[in-house]
């Protein structure tokens, strides 16, 4: 079982879509039962809620649902999970200093490591955030969290045993 959780600040737009994302590409390729997929937000302000509205609808434009109720990260989902991936670098700042020890640490990761359109500088290693935005900017989030997703499932499922694989 290879155990994912997607970090960002609210847990309402950008990690809940990647978890969508991610679930529907798992399902594709017959994985499901290979992974637990979740996500959660460093900061409070929204846990029990829905993803965001427009996340859901530009997501479900594309034929993804986003099934997320925010939550708050806790220290000890770093024993839960075995990826812990922040959608940029300050909630991966935030995320370091939470880490109780190196092996938490060495979980840790941004999403747009896997995406070949980012060179990892600047603002292309972040998946920008898109709350205060307009309509384009959840569309944007959507497009590298699908790039993205798809390069992390090719490189995780490299370390599967061939029969998970299907091959
Ligand atoms: P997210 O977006 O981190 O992608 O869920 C945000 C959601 C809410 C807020 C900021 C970012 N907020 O300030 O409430």
């Amino acid at each position: 079982m290879i155990r994912i959780c997607f970090v960002c600040l609210g847990n309402i737009c950008r990690s809940p879509t990647a978890e969508g994302i991610m679930l529907s590409l798992v399902g594709r390729a017959g994985l499901a039962d290979r992974f637990i997929i979740d996500s959660a937000g460093t900061g409070a302000w929204h846990v029990g809620q829905a993803a965001d509205s427009r996340s859901m609808e530009y997501a479900k434009s594309q034929g993804v649902g986003l099934p997320s109720r925010a939550r708050q990260f806790q220290a000890d989902d770093f024993s839960r999970f075995d990826h812990v991936i922040a959608m940029d670098r300050e909630n991966l700042s935030n995320l370091r200093c939470l880490a109780p020890s190196d092996l938490a640490l060495s979980k840790l990761c941004l999403l747009r490591e896997y995406d070949a359109a980012s060179d990892g500088l600047g603002p292309s290693a972040d998946v920008p955030d898109p709350y205060y935005g307009g309509a384009g900017g959840f569309a944007e989030v959507f497009d590298i969290c699908t790039r993205s997703c798809e390069q992390l499932l090719e490189t995780l499922a490299a370390d599967l045993p061939d029969q998970a694989r299907g091959s």
